[in-house]
């Protein structure tokens, strides 16, 4: 095992109508005014919102709103978000939506702090040394942002999907409340499914070093990932799988699956976020399409793990099966897997390999990831 640093500061609130205490949270953490982020809707159609507002109300929580953040992020919204926070005195930033509205709330929380141009941290150009506390209700569960220092933004101007990592955007609280997931749509149910399992196994198969203890971690995940999301799919009320489908996607990319582990990172996400960027794709979705085609380039560089994962995950011992029955599962579950199911032309492969190379670069794996082998990789998607 190598040597790490484990610290999460990020505190869960777990389990039904926790929600409805957002506002006694906030109290005492002597927060008296928020700005209230969240998506195109979905909230203010399944009744979260008015609990939110009524919570936020009864703690005397003053609160300005942004709405309106899109699924895959983009900059000109965070800077919109920073001037409104910036010009009212906002103490907090509550985030009550998934992944897009967290890692947006993340964002202004450390543009707020910053007299710079906030990409600056994008680009390693500058470093984060405070942010707003940030409050989070989930509203979807797969990039774990609820319990993590990350966020993933496009620059609308660039065409660039680039992250920051911190632990200063780390959420102080993360309400859970699965009830609230149940309307999440089967596609976003999938592509969420998607996403965990890739968090999962982007170390799990890049790292030099991966202790027995973390694989079965991430297995379990998978597992339980696999499981859930069939029964979801078929009744999508089912509390439990809700919550175990809910923690398993927080357990995925909370920092606690890499501990111990070298070298591991991160190339699927790369790819993927070309994808984003370039052509709006929703993160779970590319994905599932840049998946198969790395594990299918990359297998003989890791070949006893990817032994380990068709045995583990699809009870066979041929690593080529267990690829194989991955892609297939995303096929089951309705997620696209080749360029050709999300509309994307062989001719735009260039462009994309591009793309991916300048991340590849702002991501320090550049000496790996050539733009030629990212070519590779996308010729077999
Ligand atoms: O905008 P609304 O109307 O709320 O609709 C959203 C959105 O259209 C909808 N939705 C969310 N909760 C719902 C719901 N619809 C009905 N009922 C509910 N309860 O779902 C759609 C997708 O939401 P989004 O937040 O975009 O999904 P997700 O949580 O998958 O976030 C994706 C973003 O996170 C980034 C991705 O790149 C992508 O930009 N990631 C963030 C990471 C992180 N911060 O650590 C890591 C990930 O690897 C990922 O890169
Ligand atoms: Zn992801």
């Amino acid at each position: 095992m190598n040597k790490f640093t484990y610290y999460n500061p990020t505190k869960i609130e777990f389990g039904k109508e926790k929600e409805n205490n957002i506002g006694e949270y906030l109290k005492q953490s002597n927060i008296k005014k928020v700005l209230l982020v969240y998506g195109g809707g979905s909230i203010k159609k399944n009744g979260l919102y008015e609990k939110i507002i009524t919570s936020l109300n009864r703690n005397n929580i003053k609160f300005e709103e942004l709405s309106g953040v899109v699924s895959n992020p983009v900059l000109s919204k965070v800077y919109e978000g920073i001037e409104l926070a910036k010009n009212n005195e906002i103490k907090a930033i509550l985030a009550v939506g998934g992944g897009s509205v967290v890692d947006s709330a993340k964002t202004i929380a450390a543009g707020v702090k910053y007299d710079g141009d906030v990409w600056d941290f994008f680009i390693n150009k500058a470093q984060i040394l405070k942010a707003l506390p940030i409050f989070t209700v989930m509203t979807l569960s797969a990039t774990a942002s609820e319990m993590n220092g990350n966020a993933v933004i496009i620059n609308d101007d660039t065409k660039q999907k680039y992250s920051i990592s911190s632990v200063l955007i780390n959420p102080t609280i993360s309400i859970i409340n699965p009830e609230l997931m149940a309307t999440v749509s089967k596609e976003y149910l999938a592509y969420s499914a998607v996403d965990v399992i890739a968090h999962c196994i982007e170390v799990y198969f890049t790292a030099t070093i991966h202790p027995h203890f973390n694989s079965r971690l991430v297995e379990s995940i998978i597992k339980t990932v696999i499981e859930t999301t069939e029964i979801l799919l078929k009744n999508p009320n089912d509390y439990d799988a809700r919550a175990e489908f809910a923690w398993a996607a927080t357990q995925g990319l909370n920092g606690l699956t890499p501990t111990g582990t070298k070298d591991g990172n991160f190339p699927n996400h790369m790819i993927e976020h070309s994808l984003s960027a370039l052509f709006n794709v929703a993160h779970g979705a590319g994905l599932a399409v840049v998946i198969p085609a790395w594990m299918k380039w990359y297998k003989e560089k890791n070949i006893s793990q990817f032994k380990r994962f068709a045995k583990e995950i699809f009870n066979n011992n041929d690593e080529n099966v267990g690829i194989e029955k991955l892609e297939n599962w995303f096929n089951k579950i309705g997620a696209p897997i080749t360029l050709n199911d999300i509309n994307i032309s062989r001719k735009e492969i260039e462009a994309l390999a591009d793309n991916a190379y300048e991340t590849a670069k702002v991501w320090g794996m550049d000496t790996i990831y050539s733009k030629e082998i990212i070519l590779k990789i996308l010729e077999k998607a």
